[in-house]
């Protein structure tokens, strides 16, 4: 028995290792994460005793019983069996589903957040205290980031969702459940982690070619930390004069991408004033370094296929490097 169940513990490790991590709903590092395991755990507990029971009935059925059935146990069967046990099985189920829902509804005592889902990556703002401006022209105003969300510990921020464009769902699974993201309308969704560390999200609506590309990290630290690093981002570039900046004024970059400090104001790709500060680029798929940056802007639908930025691969290799290293000190 016991060299079975190693064997079988020893097929079971790179599956159960999926479990764990920073983007795992196993590996829960939030209350409303918490909280969808153990109804997961509950529900799926719930569903094997009814399957149990199903498959039990149909045994004896099949091969348990032989003769006829009289009138009366049949009509018990179907009472018990058909009525009375998913109906106790099922309410019970909603019961836990709906008790743990107003708690999950809380209005949150931590920082608010907008985030627009956009074709491919995530507009971020964090609101400025005595600035409603963030909520209404959502997600204009406030501190401008993208794809990198830095929340405090133990704090229940509230996460203002909405799209330009199409439905996205924003999904952090250590952290809380998802949330879609839709044109037209304002989600709330309430991120309260219980451990510091980098989590990773994922878009997780079908929304386009580069859908699965749409990634950000979130990530959680202490709340003078949180305080600091938005202190940080709300300062405009610390620009120096450099011919990285030159050309990339030059280049038509700053029609789409905002570096603050500069006469770059472009909105429609991601604000780029502290770029370099971000652990990620292009939606979290490129570690965030000066080659990457380089390689990006030379070709992005080659490492992001369907992504809306144009590439500037007919720029030559020095010019691009030279965007790149600028872009690099931008911290
Ligand atoms: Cu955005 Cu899928």
């Amino acid at each position: 028995m016991r060299p079975r169940i190693s064997a079988i513990s020893a097929l079971m490790l790179p599956v159960l290792s999926g479990c764990k991590g920073a983007q795992s709903a196993f590996d829960p590092a939030g209350v409303e994460s918490e909280r969808v395991l153990q109804l997961f755990w509950i529900m799926l507990a719930g569903g094997t005793a009814i399957w149990a029971v199903v498959i039990g009935l149909s045994f004896y059925a099949s091969r348990g019983k032989t003769g006829p059935y009289s009138d009366r146990s049949g009509v018990r069967l179907i009472i018990w069996g058909g009525c009375v046990f998913p109906t106790v099985v099922l309410a019970g189920l909603l019961y836990w589903g709906l008790e743990i829902m107003p708690e999950l509804r809380r209005p949150g005592d931590g920082p608010t957040i907008a985030v627009s889902g956009e074709r491919f990556w995530w507009r971020v703002a964090y609101a400025v205290e005595g600035e409603p401006g963030v909520v209404r022209d959502l997600p204009r105003g406030g501190i401008p980031s993208a794809n990198e969300i830095w929340i405090p510990v133990d704090k229940r921020t509230e996460i203002l969702l909405s799209s330009p464009d199409v439905i996205h769902s924003f999904w952090v699974p250590s952290i809380a459940g998802k949330m879609d993201a839709i044109p037209g309308r304002v989600n709330r969704l309430v991120l309260e982690p219980t451990e510091t560390g980098v989590f990773n999200g994922a878009c997780a609506e079908y929304c386009g070619t580069a859908h699965a590309l749409m990634g950000f990290r979130v990530v959680v630290v202490p709340e003078d930390e949180f305080e600091a690093y938005l202190e940080a981002q709300a300062q405009p570039a610390a620009v120096t004069d450099s011919p990285g900046l030159e050309l990339f004024l030059q280049n038509g970059c700053a029609a789409c991408h905002t570096v603050r400090g500069t006469p770059a104001d472009g909105d429609v790709g991601p604000d780029l004033t502290h770029v370099a500060s971000r652990l990620s680029i292009a939606a979290g798929i490129l570690p965030t370094t000066v080659e990457n940056l380089a390689a990006f802007i030379a070709s992005p639908d080659h490492l992001k296929p369907g992504v809306e930025m144009p590439a500037f691969g007919v720029l030559p290799e020095d010019q691009i490097a030279r965007i790149a290293a600028w872009l690099g000190t931008l911290e």
